[in-house]
């Protein structure tokens, strides 16, 4: 059953995520080139070849679409800033058109009594940027920090909470070692630089923005339950090593200056030189932790028996149409860990939960009692975390919208929205309106 707001701390805040690329259309309002359109360009990176050039066209939807959220129930909404609508060469002239779009998008949020969760960077890097070679390159901490005091100098006085990356993970290995998402790199050299490139970058965005007087920062990082596939000791190495790679190695760092020991034993040749004197960058204090969780993973050694190359399996759970597994034990455990082991009493907020269905209209109505049970039973998990005096404040579902799925494009529909690609017109799912009545006031 779904909980209702009596079921959770009064001020607890309920909430919908969406991201830039995914959402705005980035053809509009004179925004750069960035490297997801450059990637989508390539035959074979991206399902069908599409990109973000239209999506839901959010940038001159945005007012509908707040609605909407407000219309819920929701006490907050959770967006992101891309870069090259603010600065199209990820450096020295912004914009204007795109700080006003993020500026009328803030108000719009105050207006409905919705509290703005600005994450700066959700991914898609100026094409400029890009070229210079990116995350690889360590000058991107510098063009990081200026682009967050940049945006934040417009919008800071008004947001709630600001995140500097979201998913580093995705940014760093995802991207540079196993090459799904733009840029496509598949090098562990690249790899090793962008891991560590990312949390300087979010530290030196952070010691900028407070210079600036900004507060309230946090960061956004992804979690998976991961266990191995089989008993043997080589899946239990390889489980150990994911979970490292992908739970450990960001927090670890920013928030004890300590990247695992058996990643660095495959990565430290690669990482560039004198990278331990950054760790006093890298661990600024921020104010709260993200969490974006949504399944497990069941893990084994990769054919190739190199470091780094890791399988994973397919396991007996219900699963959504991404293929995960559905496990919401999981959240209840990173919220547990990640408070005890990162947490040092920092507020946590789920920043993104969700699942993606097969979600069609039918006579202006959209069932998904799938997605229904499983936001149910994951904030079920949160209570329960809380119950144990894990400090949750809030709860986002990604996604307010279906949207631009990034690798696998539009046909993976998350959204408490339906949206028809072709009208662009907006339909609220069964879910929406459950929700809706959850989170109703008495
Ligand atoms: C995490 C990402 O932040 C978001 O961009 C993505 O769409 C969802 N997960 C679903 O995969």
């Amino acid at each position: 059953m779904l909980p209702s707001r009596a079921d959770f701390p009064a001020d607890f805040l309920f909430g919908a995520a969406t991201s830039a690329y995914q959402i705005e259309g980035h053809a509009y309002g004179g925004a750069g080139r960035t490297h997801w359109d450059d990637f989508a360009a390539t035959p074979g990176n991206v399902v069908r070849g599409e990109n973000g050039a239209r999506a839901c066209d959010h940038y001159h939807r945005f007012e509908e679409d707040l609605d909407l959220a407000a219309g819920m129930g929701l006490d907050a909404y959770r967006f992101s800033t891309s870069w090259a609508r603010v600065m199209p060469e990820g450096r020295g002239a912004v914009n204007a058109r795109g700080l006003d779009f993020y500026d009328r998008l803030v108000d719009a949020c105050l207006k409905r009594n919705l509290k703005p969760f600005v994450t700066l960077y959700h991914w898609e890097l100026p094409s400029a940027l890009a070229d210079l070679g990116g995350w690889r390159n360590r000058d991107i901490a510098d063009w990081f920090a200026d682009f967050a005091t940049t945006v934040m100098g417009r919008i800071g006085d008004r947001v709630h909470a600001v995140a500097t990356i979201n998913e580093p993970w995705c940014v760093a290995w995802l991207s540079h070692f196993l090459g799904l998402h733009a840029p496509g790199v598949r090098d562990i050299r690249a790899a090793a630089r962008a891991m560590h490139h990312v949390p300087l970058a979010h530290g030196k965005a952070v010691q900028a923005m407070r210079a600036a007087g900004i507060t309230n920062i946090g960061i956004v990082t992804n979690h998976e339950y991961v266990e191995p596939v089989d008993d043997t000791p080589e899946a239990h190495a390889a489980a150990r090593l994911y979970d490292a790679i992908y739970n450990r190695w960001f927090l670890g760092g920013m928030r004890r200056g300590q990247y695992p020991e058996e990643v660095l034993e495959g990565l430290g040749p690669h990482l560039p030189r004198g990278w331990e004197l950054d760790m006093e960058t890298v661990t600024q204090p921020v104010d709260w932790l993200g969490i974006n969780y949504y399944t497990r993973k069941l893990i084994g050694p990769g054919p190739s028996g190199l470091w780094g190359d890791l399988a994973e399996h397919a396991g007996d759970l219900p699963q959504t149409t991404m293929g995960w597994e559905i496990y919401p034990e999981g959240l209840h455990h990173f919220l547990v860990r990640n408070h005890a082991e990162y947490g040092g009493g920092l507020p946590i907020h789920v920043t993104e939960n969700g699942m993606s269905e097969n979600d069609v209209v039918v006579n202006g109505e959209v069932e998904d009692a799938a997605r229904l049970a499983y936001i149910a039973r994951h904030l079920a998990a949160v209570a329960r975390a809380i119950a144990e005096g894990v400090p949750v404040k809030g709860y986002f579902i990604w996604s307010l919208l279906d949207n631009f799925e990034w690798a696998l494009g539009y046909d993976k529909r998350f959204g408490l929205v339906h949206v028809d690609f072709e009208t662009l017109e907006r339909t609220p799912k069964a879910s929406y309106h459950a929700l809706a009545r959850a989170l109703a006031r008495q």
